[in-house]
Protein backbone atom coordinates (compact mmCIF):
# COMPACT_ATOMS: atom_id res chain seq x y z
CA UNK A 1 0.00 0.00 0.00
CA UNK A 2 1.30 3.22 -0.95
CA UNK A 3 1.49 5.58 2.23
CA UNK A 4 -0.48 8.78 1.61
CA UNK A 5 1.25 12.38 1.62
CA UNK A 6 -0.51 12.97 5.18
CA UNK A 7 0.59 9.70 6.39
CA UNK A 8 4.21 10.69 5.24
CA UNK A 9 4.45 13.75 6.80
CA UNK A 10 3.11 12.43 10.10
CA UNK A 11 5.45 9.07 9.77
CA UNK A 12 8.42 11.95 9.65
CA UNK A 13 7.09 13.94 12.85
CA UNK A 14 7.20 10.54 14.58
CA UNK A 15 10.92 9.74 13.42
CA UNK A 16 11.51 13.42 14.55
CA UNK A 17 9.83 12.83 18.13
CA UNK A 18 11.61 9.40 18.52
CA UNK A 19 15.36 11.12 17.49
CA UNK A 20 14.81 13.40 19.90
CA UNK A 21 16.34 13.37 23.36
CA UNK A 22 18.55 10.33 24.11
CA UNK A 23 15.76 7.03 24.27
CA UNK A 24 19.01 4.55 23.50
CA UNK A 25 19.84 6.33 27.23
CA UNK A 26 16.35 5.55 29.07
CA UNK A 27 17.02 1.89 27.44
CA UNK A 28 20.41 1.49 29.62
CA UNK A 29 19.11 3.35 32.70
CA UNK A 30 15.74 1.62 32.94
CA UNK A 31 14.39 -0.56 30.26
CA UNK A 32 16.81 -3.33 29.82
CA UNK A 33 14.54 -6.40 31.75
CA UNK A 34 11.67 -6.23 29.32
CA UNK A 35 13.55 -7.44 26.17
CA UNK A 36 14.82 -10.59 27.82
CA UNK A 37 11.33 -10.83 28.96
CA UNK A 38 9.57 -10.76 26.33
CA UNK A 39 12.20 -12.62 24.40
CA UNK A 40 11.36 -15.42 27.23
CA UNK A 41 7.42 -15.26 27.34
CA UNK A 42 7.59 -16.12 23.28
CA UNK A 43 9.62 -18.57 23.46
CA UNK A 44 12.42 -17.75 21.26
CA UNK A 45 15.20 -20.30 20.73
CA UNK A 46 18.22 -20.99 18.16
CA UNK A 47 17.17 -21.20 14.37
CA UNK A 48 13.66 -19.39 14.59
CA UNK A 49 12.80 -16.54 12.34
CA UNK A 50 11.78 -13.42 14.71
CA UNK A 51 11.13 -10.13 13.47
CA UNK A 52 11.11 -7.47 16.08
CA UNK A 53 8.47 -4.11 15.14
CA UNK A 54 9.28 -0.67 16.15
CA UNK A 55 12.89 -2.69 18.04
CA UNK A 56 14.19 1.00 18.79
CA UNK A 57 18.08 0.00 19.92
CA UNK A 58 17.22 -3.80 19.90
CA UNK A 59 16.12 -4.19 23.65
CA UNK A 60 14.33 -7.40 22.76
CA UNK A 61 16.35 -8.24 19.20
CA UNK A 62 19.11 -8.28 20.70
CA UNK A 63 18.48 -11.14 23.33
CA UNK A 64 16.79 -13.19 20.70
CA UNK A 65 20.00 -12.63 18.50
CA UNK A 66 21.71 -13.86 21.15
CA UNK A 67 19.70 -16.85 21.98
CA UNK A 68 20.46 -17.74 18.73
CA UNK A 69 17.44 -16.75 16.46
CA UNK A 70 17.42 -15.47 13.12
CA UNK A 71 16.25 -11.95 13.65
CA UNK A 72 15.02 -8.57 11.96
CA UNK A 73 14.94 -5.29 14.29
CA UNK A 74 12.73 -2.89 12.45
CA UNK A 75 12.15 0.47 13.36
CA UNK A 76 10.74 3.91 11.80
CA UNK A 77 13.84 5.83 13.17
CA UNK A 78 17.44 5.41 11.80
CA UNK A 79 18.75 6.82 14.68
CA UNK A 80 18.07 4.63 17.27
CA UNK A 81 18.05 1.55 14.37
CA UNK A 82 22.27 3.18 14.23
CA UNK A 83 22.42 2.90 18.03
CA UNK A 84 21.24 -0.90 18.19
CA UNK A 85 23.65 -1.60 16.04
CA UNK A 86 26.10 -0.17 17.23
CA UNK A 87 25.06 -2.10 20.32
CA UNK A 88 25.11 -5.26 18.69
CA UNK A 89 28.28 -5.01 17.47
CA UNK A 90 29.56 -4.47 20.98
CA UNK A 91 27.86 -7.60 22.26
CA UNK A 92 29.10 -9.99 19.25
CA UNK A 93 25.93 -10.42 17.69
CA UNK A 94 24.63 -10.14 14.04
CA UNK A 95 21.22 -9.31 13.27
CA UNK A 96 19.06 -7.15 10.51
CA UNK A 97 17.94 -3.83 10.82
CA UNK A 98 15.29 -2.85 8.64
CA UNK A 99 13.76 0.98 8.52
CA UNK A 100 10.02 0.06 8.65
CA UNK A 101 6.38 1.61 9.57
CA UNK A 102 4.76 -1.16 11.62
CA UNK A 103 1.69 0.25 9.39
CA UNK A 104 2.69 -1.02 6.26
CA UNK A 105 5.65 -3.39 6.87
CA UNK A 106 7.99 -4.11 3.93
CA UNK A 107 8.25 -8.03 4.41
CA UNK A 108 6.63 -11.02 2.56
CA UNK A 109 3.74 -12.45 3.67
CA UNK A 110 3.94 -15.84 6.39
CA UNK A 111 7.75 -14.84 6.88
CA UNK A 112 8.48 -15.13 10.32
CA UNK A 113 7.97 -17.89 12.58
CA UNK A 114 7.74 -14.95 15.55
CA UNK A 115 6.39 -11.41 15.24
CA UNK A 116 7.52 -9.98 18.54
CA UNK A 117 7.24 -5.97 19.84
CA UNK A 118 8.30 -4.68 23.54
CA UNK A 119 6.44 -1.28 24.12
CA UNK A 120 7.23 -0.46 20.47
CA UNK A 121 4.07 -1.24 17.84
CA UNK A 122 1.95 0.23 20.82
CA UNK A 123 2.97 4.02 19.53
CA UNK A 124 1.95 3.52 15.84
CA UNK A 125 -1.32 5.95 15.51
CA UNK A 126 -3.69 3.06 13.75
CA UNK A 127 -3.84 -0.16 16.11
CA UNK A 128 -5.76 -2.33 13.42
CA UNK A 129 -3.21 -1.49 10.24
CA UNK A 130 -0.34 -2.50 12.99
CA UNK A 131 -2.12 -5.72 13.86
CA UNK A 132 -3.39 -6.36 10.31
CA UNK A 133 0.71 -6.11 9.43
CA UNK A 134 1.73 -8.43 12.32
CA UNK A 135 -0.36 -11.15 11.09
CA UNK A 136 0.21 -10.89 7.69
CA UNK A 137 4.36 -11.30 8.09
CA UNK A 138 4.15 -14.11 11.30
CA UNK A 139 3.51 -17.71 9.34
CA UNK A 140 0.22 -19.46 10.56
CA UNK A 141 1.09 -21.15 13.66
CA UNK A 142 4.18 -19.02 14.37
CA UNK A 143 4.04 -16.80 17.10
CA UNK A 144 2.89 -13.15 17.85
CA UNK A 145 4.52 -11.51 20.99
CA UNK A 146 3.58 -8.24 22.31
CA UNK A 147 4.65 -6.32 25.45
CA UNK A 148 2.64 -3.24 26.53
CA UNK A 149 2.04 -0.48 29.07
CA UNK A 150 -0.97 -0.59 30.37
CA UNK A 151 -3.80 2.03 30.35
CA UNK A 152 -4.05 1.85 34.29
CA UNK A 153 -0.07 1.32 35.05
CA UNK A 154 2.22 4.46 35.41
CA UNK A 155 2.94 5.18 31.45
CA UNK A 156 -0.86 4.75 30.85
CA UNK A 157 -1.05 7.95 33.56
CA UNK A 158 2.20 9.45 32.06
CA UNK A 159 0.33 9.78 28.63
CA UNK A 160 -3.08 10.89 30.54
CA UNK A 161 -1.11 13.73 32.19
CA UNK A 162 0.86 14.79 28.71
CA UNK A 163 -2.44 14.52 26.91
CA UNK A 164 -3.59 17.72 27.69
CA UNK A 165 -0.52 19.50 26.51
CA UNK A 166 0.41 17.43 23.61
CA UNK A 167 -0.42 18.39 19.65
CA UNK A 168 -3.80 17.59 18.89
CA UNK A 169 -3.32 13.33 17.51
CA UNK A 170 -3.74 12.52 14.08
CA UNK A 171 -6.81 11.63 12.87
CA UNK A 172 -7.97 7.89 13.45
CA UNK A 173 -5.12 7.65 16.18
CA UNK A 174 -5.51 5.68 19.20
CA UNK A 175 -3.91 6.12 22.42
CA UNK A 176 -0.98 4.27 23.01
CA UNK A 177 -1.39 1.99 26.20
CA UNK A 178 -4.76 0.95 24.78
CA UNK A 179 -2.69 -2.06 23.56
CA UNK A 180 -2.14 -2.47 27.30
CA UNK A 181 -5.75 -3.69 27.40
CA UNK A 182 -6.60 -7.95 26.91
CA UNK A 183 -9.59 -6.12 25.73
CA UNK A 184 -8.76 -4.52 23.28
CA UNK A 185 -6.21 -6.67 22.11
CA UNK A 186 -8.36 -9.64 21.81
CA UNK A 187 -11.06 -6.94 19.43
CA UNK A 188 -7.74 -5.89 17.28
CA UNK A 189 -6.41 -9.49 16.38
CA UNK A 190 -10.19 -11.18 16.89
CA UNK A 191 -10.17 -15.02 15.65
CA UNK A 192 -6.68 -14.51 13.52
CA UNK A 193 -4.54 -15.21 17.20
CA UNK A 194 -5.34 -17.58 20.02
CA UNK A 195 -3.86 -15.94 22.90
CA UNK A 196 -1.67 -18.04 25.16
CA UNK A 197 -0.65 -15.59 27.35
CA UNK A 198 -2.50 -12.57 28.71
CA UNK A 199 -0.86 -11.50 32.19
CA UNK A 200 -0.01 -8.25 33.51
CA UNK A 201 3.51 -7.70 35.58
CA UNK A 202 5.56 -4.41 36.54
CA UNK A 203 8.79 -3.23 35.70
CA UNK A 204 10.26 -2.21 39.17
CA UNK A 205 12.50 1.24 38.67
CA UNK A 206 15.26 2.18 41.63
CA UNK A 207 17.24 4.37 39.18
CA UNK A 208 16.06 7.65 40.64
CA UNK A 209 17.22 9.11 44.11
CA UNK A 210 14.21 11.65 44.49
CA UNK A 211 10.64 10.88 42.18
CA UNK A 212 11.25 14.53 40.55
CA UNK A 213 14.48 13.25 38.78
CA UNK A 214 12.05 10.65 37.37
CA UNK A 215 10.22 13.80 35.81
CA UNK A 216 13.37 15.37 34.59
CA UNK A 217 14.92 12.17 33.03
CA UNK A 218 11.88 12.21 30.66
CA UNK A 219 11.87 15.84 29.87
CA UNK A 220 15.00 15.81 28.78
CA UNK A 221 15.57 11.94 26.78
CA UNK A 222 11.59 10.79 26.21
CA UNK A 223 10.43 11.99 22.63
CA UNK A 224 6.73 12.02 23.70
CA UNK A 225 7.53 14.14 26.91
CA UNK A 226 9.70 16.77 24.75
CA UNK A 227 7.21 17.14 21.75
CA UNK A 228 4.66 17.87 24.70
CA UNK A 229 6.35 20.05 26.38
CA UNK A 230 7.09 22.02 22.93
CA UNK A 231 3.71 22.22 22.73
CA UNK A 232 2.75 23.81 26.02
CA UNK A 233 5.59 25.60 25.92
CA UNK A 234 4.32 27.52 22.43
CA UNK A 235 1.11 28.04 24.14
CA UNK A 236 2.38 29.50 27.30
CA UNK A 237 1.93 26.72 29.37
CA UNK A 238 5.31 25.81 30.46
CA UNK A 239 4.74 26.05 33.86
CA UNK A 240 1.68 23.87 34.24
CA UNK A 241 3.93 21.43 31.89
CA UNK A 242 6.46 21.26 34.37
CA UNK A 243 4.31 21.37 37.65
CA UNK A 244 2.28 18.34 36.23
CA UNK A 245 5.56 16.68 35.57
CA UNK A 246 7.04 17.29 38.93
CA UNK A 247 3.62 16.32 40.97
CA UNK A 248 3.10 13.36 38.57
CA UNK A 249 6.21 10.93 40.18
CA UNK A 250 5.63 12.39 43.68
CA UNK A 251 2.19 10.59 43.59
CA UNK A 252 3.55 7.35 41.95
CA UNK A 253 6.61 6.80 44.24
CA UNK A 254 6.63 3.43 46.21
CA UNK A 255 9.84 4.64 47.80
CA UNK A 256 10.88 7.60 50.02
CA UNK A 257 11.51 10.66 49.39
CA UNK A 258 15.66 10.49 48.61
CA UNK A 259 15.13 6.72 47.49
CA UNK A 260 12.31 6.66 44.85
CA UNK A 261 10.51 3.18 43.40
CA UNK A 262 8.17 3.06 40.98
CA UNK A 263 6.45 0.24 39.25
CA UNK A 264 5.43 0.44 35.89
CA UNK A 265 2.71 -2.07 34.49
CA UNK A 266 2.53 -3.73 31.48
CA UNK A 267 0.68 -6.65 29.53
CA UNK A 268 2.80 -9.32 28.26
CA UNK A 269 0.28 -11.15 25.19
CA UNK A 270 1.74 -14.24 23.74
CA UNK A 271 -0.45 -16.04 21.00
CA UNK A 272 -0.29 -18.41 18.33
CA UNK A 273 -1.11 -17.15 14.78
CA UNK A 274 -4.24 -18.74 12.98
C1 LIG B 1 9.40 3.20 23.50
S1 LIG B 1 10.33 2.84 22.05
C2 LIG B 1 10.56 1.06 22.18
C3 LIG B 1 11.81 0.56 21.50
C4 LIG B 1 12.21 -0.88 21.81
N1 LIG B 1 11.28 -1.85 21.28
C5 LIG B 1 12.45 -1.11 23.27
O1 LIG B 1 11.90 -2.09 23.85
O2 LIG B 1 13.23 -0.36 23.87
C6 LIG B 1 9.12 3.01 20.78
C7 LIG B 1 9.67 2.75 19.41
O3 LIG B 1 8.60 2.76 18.48
C8 LIG B 1 9.12 3.26 17.25
N2 LIG B 1 7.97 3.65 16.43
C9 LIG B 1 7.07 4.64 16.64
N3 LIG B 1 6.16 4.66 15.65
C10 LIG B 1 6.48 3.65 14.80
C11 LIG B 1 5.93 3.17 13.58
N4 LIG B 1 4.84 3.73 13.03
N5 LIG B 1 6.52 2.11 12.98
C12 LIG B 1 7.63 1.55 13.51
N6 LIG B 1 8.22 1.98 14.64
C13 LIG B 1 7.65 3.01 15.29
C14 LIG B 1 10.02 4.39 17.69
O4 LIG B 1 10.93 4.78 16.70
C15 LIG B 1 10.69 3.77 18.91
O5 LIG B 1 11.85 3.10 18.57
Amino acid sequence: MTPSSADTELKARHRKMWASGDYPSMVETFLLPLGARLVDAAGIGAGMRVLDVAAGTGNASIVAAQRGAQVTASDLTPELLAAGRARAQSEGVELEWVEADAENLPFDDGSYDVVMSSIGAMFAPHHEDVADELVRVCRPGGTIALLSWTPEGMIGALFRTMGPFAPPPPPGAQPPPLWGSEDHVRELFGDRVEWRTLERDNLEITAFEHPRDYGEHFKGLYGPTIAARNNAVKNGQDAEFDEALNKFPEEWNLGTEDDARFEQEYLVAVGTRA
